[in-house]
């Protein structure tokens, strides 16, 4: 059925469609109805039950298909590559799930998993999902301070890990990022079992780690146990205002039937086909595309350790297309960039065949036009940009591949997915013309595999996403609709920045800065960076009487940001001012500041304190090499 047919469907419909896609699903007992108008905004299945293990390993076994190819990993850092089944996965997963059960961890019971992209890491997660615990991935770039605030909210049983991570010149030990992070944090799991990488061995702590290895080699298999349609498969971190993160929960049946759905409808992938995601099992792009949705469809799944350029070179990404017959491939636009920038005739792309290749897709930050052509051009076929979040799980606006094409419109993302009715509103709330700028909101209820709330914070989930615009969720984004009913994504509302497709709290930032004892203030602001979309760029006004250099506080800066948040900060850059500029009420204006470091016309604000500030910080934005010539 085409895009249209399909999005009309659903609006005359959504019951029916909801209930018509939840039929793609093995269920032990089938929900009596697909939305429930229960908790802050509504729940999917929540009668049913049902495993999404069983769903994405054990009835594809079970129907026949143990010997298909289920995960491919694929290291450019060890240059290995190794395929498992889903019969081989199935007793892996079926093993883990027995030590996790034998140690005590069931229904309910957190468990965190802070793993590189080795299939382990995938294993560990299907492995909660067969026992109905629910658990919490932290993405390794992230330093023990991060962990330990991950640890404190989700208060896990048990810790599944790696001795280490692989990334390019140097081996990250995640052992001892571990061990400093129990040390930090409040909340003691009793057990940790820890995969040993022959990279880095880990030390470990009689009476709490297990090795990984010996612990399944020994461990007794477990069935899949049955969880309602309402029980979180899952919590995902992600970057709010402030430094505590937010716990995005994960409804278990609604997870199912949304990847169920857009697996074959927007990616057109189906059993035996191969998907390639190149991002990290830590973001939800990973959770979705990477291990639960690929599976559920029967497919095969390519978990890929390496980076774009430089492991060993621009080609990598192709290679793997053409070595594992990739159909459809999906990526973040700076990787893209990146791959441009090292290989920008695509010399590198001729060397393989990619004849199986249908799609480049993209998400994660706005894929700029350039970025598009360069990949349509090379790789001859269509390049999908798409958008969506850790909140919604899944895609809200697609071109959706598998129901037909629609005409590409670069610089949007298309158009809404059936379940997602987007509008426009301005500050008031209200609806704006096609074309014109406002705040993306989303009407309630949200479909399937979006978040029902915040784990142990649904005040926090209330203020944040529903009470600005009440009847709608909050996405946070700015754009406009066109004419046609395409969607553009242009800005965030709010304080979160992109850097190389991660996404970043400056306020997370801002609290590291402030707590370097030489710093009165400051303020973070997300600059354009020709990579990586944005990067973090910190501005800070010194203590009276403070003896140490400017310098020496711009040095010891960058390190804390990198030892509290983790390198995936990208936070490099920190300059020193007098003041910073202030509306008359005491608020820092962050916007003007980036548009000046983006070399951008600026408008002095009617309500600035002091509009002489403002060359002040044109200068020291200028030492630090802002606005960057590109
Ligand atoms: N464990 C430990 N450290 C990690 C890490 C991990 N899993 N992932 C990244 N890091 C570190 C990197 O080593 C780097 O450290 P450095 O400052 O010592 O160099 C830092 O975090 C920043 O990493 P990254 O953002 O990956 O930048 P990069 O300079 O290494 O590479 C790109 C640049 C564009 C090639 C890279 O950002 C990229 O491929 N991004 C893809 C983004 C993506 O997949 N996003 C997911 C959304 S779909
Ligand atoms: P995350 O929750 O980490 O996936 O980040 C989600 C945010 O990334 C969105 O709210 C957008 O700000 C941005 N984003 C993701 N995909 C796109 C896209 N295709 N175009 C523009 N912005 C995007």
């Amino acid at each position: 059925m085409a895009y249209r047919d399909i999005y009309s469907q659903w609006q005359s419909d959504p019951e029916g469609f909801w209930m018509g896609a939840s039929r793609a699903i093995d269920w032990t007992r089938s929900s009596s109805r697909a939305f429930f108008d229960q908790g802050p905004v509504g729940e999917w299945f929540a009668d049913g039950m049902v495993n999404t293990c069983w769903n994405a390993i054990d009835r594809h076994v079970a129907a026949g298909h143990g010997d298909r190819i289920a995960v491919i990993h694929d290291s450019a850092m060890t240059g290995q590559v190794a395929r498992m089944t889903y019969a081989e996965l199935q007793d892996r997963v079926a093993r883990l799930a027995g030590v996790l059960a034998a140690h005590g961890v069931g229904m309910g019971d957190r468990v965190i998993i802070y793993m590189p992209m080795i299939p382990e890491a995938l294993q560990a997660m299907l492995a909660c999902a067969r026992i109905g615990a629910i658990h919490s991935v932290v993405f390794g770039g992230f330093a023990a301070h991060e962990l330990a605030v991950r640890i404190d909210d989700a208060q896990p049983k048990a810790i599944l890990a790696a001795s280490c991570g692989l990334e390019p010149n140097r081996t990250v030990p995640y052992k001892p990022l571990l061990d400093k992070a129990l040390d930090e944090a409040r909340h003691k799991p009793g057990l940790c079992v820890v995969h040993q990488r022959p990279e880095c061995t880990a030390d470990m702590t009689p009476g709490r780690d297990l090795d990984w290895d010996a612990a399944v080699a020994s461990a007794t298999p477990v069935d899949c146990v049955p969880v309602a349609g309402n029980h979180p498969a899952y919590i995902l971190y992600t970057s709010g205002t402030t430094g505590q993160p937010k716990g995005v929960v994960r409804h278990t049946a609604g997870h199912l039937v949304a990847l169920a759905w857009s697996v074959p409808q927007i990616y057109d992938i189906g059993p035996g086909d191969v998907f390639f995601v190149a991002s990290d099992v830590g973001w939800v792009v990973g959770h979705s595309y990477i291990v639960y949705g690929p599976l559920i469809a029967g497919a095969t799944t390519v978990i890929f350790e390496g980076k774009p350029v430089g492991t060993p070179d621009a080609g990598t990404f192709w290679r793997i297309v053409a070595d594992h017959k990739v159909k459809s491939f999906f990526t973040a636009p700076t990787a893209i960039r990146a791959v441009k920038r090292d290989d920008p005739q695509g010399g590198l792309i001729g060397n393989y065949d990619l004849s199986s290749l249908r799609a480049l897709f993209l998400a994660g930050e706005r894929a700029d036009p350039d970025t598009i052509t360069w990949a349509e051009h090379h790789l001859k076929v269509p390049v999908i940009d798409h958008w969506w979040q850790t909140e919604t799980g899944w895609p809200i606006a697609a071109n959706p591949l598998g129901a037909g094409l629609l005409p590409v419109r670069k610089g949007s993302p298309s158009v809404p997915m059936p379940g997602y009715a987007v509008h426009v509103l301005d500050e008031a709330g209200h609806p704006v013309a096609p074309g014109t700028l406002g705040a993306i909101a989303l009407k309630l209820p949200l479909p399937p595999g979006t978040l029902p709330t915040l784990w142990n914070a649904e005040d926090r989930f209330r203020k944040a996403y529903l009470d600005h615009f009440p009847g709608y969720y909050e996405t946070g984004d700015a754009g406009f609709v066109d004419d046609d009913g395409y969607v553009f994504i242009m800005a965030r509302t709010d304080d979160v920045i992109n850097v190389a497709g991660h996404r970043l709290s400056t306020g997370a930032m801002e609290e590291v800065l402030s707590a370097h004892p030489a710093v009165a203030e400051c303020a973070v602001i997300g600059v354009a960076d020709p990579l990586k979309g944005q990067a973090p760029v910190g501005l800070l006004c010194l203590k009276k009487g403070v003896t140490a250099t400017s310098q020496q506080v711009m040095t010891e800066v960058v390190a804390m940001v990198r030892d509290r948040i983790g390198p995936v900060a990208a936070f490099k850059t920190a300059c020193v001012v007098d003041r910073l500029p202030k509306t008359r009420s005491g608020k820092i204006l962050r916007a003007t500041m980036a548009k000046i470091a983006d070399g951008e016309e600026v408008k002095t604000p009617a309500t600035i304190d002091d509009p002489a500030i403002l060359d002040e910080i044109r200068a020291a934005l200028a030492g630090v090499g802002y606005p960057c010539k590109r």
